[in-house]
């Protein structure tokens, strides 16, 4: 098969290449899927270049999720050939015209939902919603500030917490991503780069701050966003996009009488937990209602994935990158 692969760590630029490798052959329980699309994620940067918590071992194909049709099943699979499946790949492989899936981290598609759907749902959806209903407990009438939101799991996070009655403030670099963050639902915008990110927030929130705060950004922007939240806040850490991790005084946790949340949502699967195959069928129902659907920014042939990941790289992306063959 042929497969985007790198032999060292570094950036896609240099080390990335369209190569032919052996198709992998499932194991005990895991199929073999025909790649239809695959979505494109953030840290598939950071696994190219070794920084990901996941080291996939050299050579490695990069790629975290996909969709396509099960070619062939290792005998304890629950899959069959035929069967239409997207899987999340924890270390990457999915870049390829084949990839496997674990019995607990793949999931069959029923035919309303696209490939292109499927390919950019799980990872942002499952993580934005975990995050936001089983850490944060995210409830009706309560402010949530989303940081970096119009991003892949920015953009998630707006609509689910509109879908769970909060008020959304959006929080993004420019007039046009924020343009994106008001089209999914969020009811006041600020760009962080031109605007007073605290006193804004303590205007929309009438000084009192945000309940919830949903961070895939980190960096310096936390220095801010520490200063408006309110009392009884919870504030899931999600990433470090903006490329550093903050620093905390205990005494704010304490004067705020505040929660600091971790969510990993690969976690969820790697441990076996069933909530992922619940959530998967949630998403299912609720594209189906029309009340959420993944916001496409750029749909790309495999020869330009390269293109795709500059496209992160260079933040000019809103939503997802998809991928097709
Ligand atoms: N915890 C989990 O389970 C989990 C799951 C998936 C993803 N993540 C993490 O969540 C983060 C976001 O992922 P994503 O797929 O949503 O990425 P994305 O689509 O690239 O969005 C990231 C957003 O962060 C903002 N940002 C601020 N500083 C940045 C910088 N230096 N470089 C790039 N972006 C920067 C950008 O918004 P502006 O341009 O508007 O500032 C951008 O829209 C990543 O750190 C990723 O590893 C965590």
């Amino acid at each position: 098969m042929h497969a985007w692969q790198f032999e060292r760590y570094g950036n896609y630029k240099q080390v990335l290449h369209w190569v032919e490798r052996p198709t992998p052959t499932p194991g005990h329980d895991q199929a073999l899927v025909r790649t239809a699309a695959v979505s494109l994620n953030f840290p598939d940067l950071l696994i190219i270049e070794g920084k990901y918590q996941h080291k996939a071992p050299l050579p490695a194909v990069p790629g975290v999720e996909g969709v396509g049709v099960v070619e062939a099943v290792g005998p304890a699979s629950r899959f069959r050939v035929g069967d239409r499946v997207v899987g999340f790949a924890h270390s990457g492989g999915t870049l390829a015209d084949y990839f496997l899936v674990d019995n607990n981290a793949a999931w069959t598609v029923p035919a309303h939902v696209t490939d292109v759907q499927a390919a950019a749902l799980s990872v942002v959806y499952g993580t934005s919603y975990f995050g936001l209903e089983h850490r944060a407990q995210l409830k009706a009438g309560e402010t949530l500030l989303v940081l970096g939101a119009a991003g892949g799991v920015g953009t998630a996070a707006i609509q689910l917490g509109r879908l769970m009655g909060a008020n959304v403030i959006a929080c993004a670099g420019d007039a046009a991503k924020l343009e994106v963050c008001r089209q999914q639902g969020a009811q006041h915008l600020i760009d962080y780069r031109r605007e007073n990110l605290v006193e804004r927030v303590r205007e929309i929130t009438a000084g009192k701050g945000a309940d919830v705060v949903y961070d895939p950004v980190g960096g310096e922007i936390f220095d801010q966003v520490k200063r408006c939240v309110a009392w009884g806040s919870r504030y899931v850490v999600i990433g470090f996009a903006g490329g550093s991790i903050p620093q905390l005084e205990l005494n704010r946790i304490l004067l705020k009488n505040m929660s600091f949340l971790g969510l990993a949502w690969g976690q969820y699967l790697d441990r076996g937990s069933e909530l992922p195959g619940k959530t998967q069928q949630l998403f299912y129902d609720l594209i189906a209602r029309g009340q959420i659907d993944p916001v496409i920014y750029k749909v790309l042939p495999f020869s330009e994935t390269p293109e795709g990941l500059r496209l992160i790289e260079s933040r000019e992306v809103y939503g997802k990158v998809v991928i097709t063959r």
